[in-house]
């Protein structure tokens, strides 16, 4: 199991996908059912997809995993009462199924066995690698933590005052919960080639206003990973329908 994308929709698509292309170096990985899909170097079809949509939102964080992960998780999510959607196919670069799957407060996860993966790319310093995790805002983080780790069947790696981490592969954390007064979107994280090209891109902090004229922010962090964070009211998670 491994985190592969997030999906998200936003008021002006066309300007989100230039400020991912152009300011954080992700690709164009091809648009398709009203979304656009973006790369980076490594073997993932795509890391980020965007929607246009009134208000901005997180569609769903995306994990992909084998087909018996995707049931013991389907299993555990119904004898919860977690709110589920079908099992359906995805038309998206990468194809696959799964279905998607509301945590306590509202966050969407998707789980998806894809059916094709891409040709890995020569890694490139401006260009980030993959989404190497995801940070959640939660008003009950420990509830959220129980969820992830009963339901989800990832594991607890750390905690700190404010923040639970959580993995479901080998990296520390794909997903973090963050103690707050929200339940919104924290922040998404690149896996970058290394220190030194984190350090670049915190060289440049006013490529990270977007969009021009609004009082957001984007944020970085160590670690070869550079984050993504807004203004937190802006991301909230568009609720699961579940069919
Ligand atoms: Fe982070």
């Amino acid at each position: 199991m491994r985190l592969r994308s997030i999906e998200l929709e936003m008021p002006d698509r066309n300007a989100a996908v230039r400020f991912l292309k152009e300011t954080w170096g992700l690709l164009d990985a091809g648009s398709g059912n009203g979304a656009s899909y973006l790369r980076g170097t490594e073997d993932i079809p795509y890391v980020v997809s965007v929607a246009e949509a009134g208000e901005p939102a997180v569609a769903a964080v995306t994990f992909s995993g084998s087909k018996p992960e995707l049931e013991r998780i389907r299993k555990r999510a119904s004898a919860a009462g977690a709110p589920l959607g079908p099992v359906r196919d995805f038309d998206e670069p990468g194809g696959g199924s799964g279905y998607f799957l509301e945590g306590p407060e509202g966050h969407v996860f998707r789980f998806v066995t894809e059916r094709k993966r891409v040709k890995k790319l020569r890694p490139d310093r401006d260009r980030p690698l993959q989404v190497t995790h995801v940070v959640l805002n939660a008003r009950d983080r420990e509830a959220c933590t129980r969820f992830a780790v009963d339901v989800l069947g990832f594991r607890l790696s750390d905690r700190t005052g404010f923040m639970n981490f959580v993995r479901c592969d080998r990296v520390h954390h794909a997903l973090a919960y963050a103690q707050s007064d929200n339940s919104l979107l924290n922040h998404i994280a690149f896996e970058m080639t290394d220190i030194d090209a984190v350090m670049r891109g915190i060289g440049t902090p006013e490529d990270w206003k977007w969009p021009p004229g609004r009082n957001d922010h984007w944020g970085i962090s160590t670690r070869n990973s550079a984050a993504i964070s807004q203004a937190e009211r802006r991301f909230g998670f568009r609720p699961l329908v579940a069919a």
